[in-house]
């Protein structure tokens, strides 16, 4: 796939959704066995909620994909409500009926584990409001491996909302740069009034370690984003 960026702004996050799963659709439809890189967070649930509806409608089979892990926050204990992992089982394993799934549990072996799949075909990423990717917080260049990091008070106050006032944990495991730009093609989902001004420095901008995403412009890189992020 050739370097180049889409962007497509839709009407509102009914749309976003709608348009995302039938772009993630078309890639599995060519491609049963697709490898890809999946992120949580609010921004991409939409999209995972229709895919699983055309998976129970039978007019989706997701068997063959494997899903990569894209971070999760370090030291937590097994079953804490908290997990990222856990929560990409539920929103996007599980419903979509994937048996395959590369977890993120050692930053040293991750790398090597996702070559020996032959690479991501795809990487789902949400924006963070500072411009990160995963949890590859600002200052970050292209080339930051798969590590552990600590969490910027952006990213904590942003987590803060899924976790129904638990803590949010301060440091974080996330798939490097290296692995996110290496994906064959890179869907980024935007949505809400607060991501337009990083949105746009990340695609209007210079490319900066300052924000991390301006990178995805390095890949073959679509954009969905509703009105208010990108009117
Ligand atoms: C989640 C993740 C984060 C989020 C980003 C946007 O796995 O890696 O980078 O994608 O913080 O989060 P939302 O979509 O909740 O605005």
């Amino acid at each position: 796939m050739t370097p180049g960026v889409t962007v497509r702004t839709l009407p509102d996050t009914l749309m976003l959704a709608e348009v995302a799963a039938d772009w993630l659709d078309s890639r599995i439809a060519r491609r049963p066995d697709l490898t890809v890189l999946v992120a949580t967070g609010q921004t991409p649930m939409g999209m995972y909620g229709r895919l699983a509806a055309r998976v129970r409608a039978s007019t989706l089979d997701c068997s063959g994909v494997t899903a990569v892990q894209l971070d999760e926050y370090a030291g937590l204990p097994d079953g804490d409500p908290r997990s990222l992992r856990d929560w990409m089982m539920r929103s996007f394993v599980t419903p979509l009926g994937i048996h395959k799934v590369v977890p993120l549990d050692d930053p040293a072996t991750f790398t090597a584990q996702v070559e020996a799949l032959g690479g991501l075909d795809v990487a789902i990423l949400g924006l963070g409001p500072n411009g990160h990717l995963g949890f590859n917080e600002p200052p970050c260049g292209p080339d930051a491996p798969t590590r552990t990091v600590t969490l910027t008070p952006e990213s904590l106050l942003s987590n803060r909302s899924y976790w129904n006032g638990l803590n949010v944990p301060m440091q974080a495991v996330t798939a490097g740069m290296d692995v996110i730009l290496g994906a064959r093609e890179t869907l980024l989902l935007v949505s809400g009034a607060h991501k337009r001004g990083i949105l746009s420095a990340a695609l209007d901008g210079p490319e900066t370690p300052a924000v991390p995403a301006s990178y995805l412009r390095r890949t073959a890189l679509t954009v969905f984003a509703d009105r208010e992020a990108r009117p």
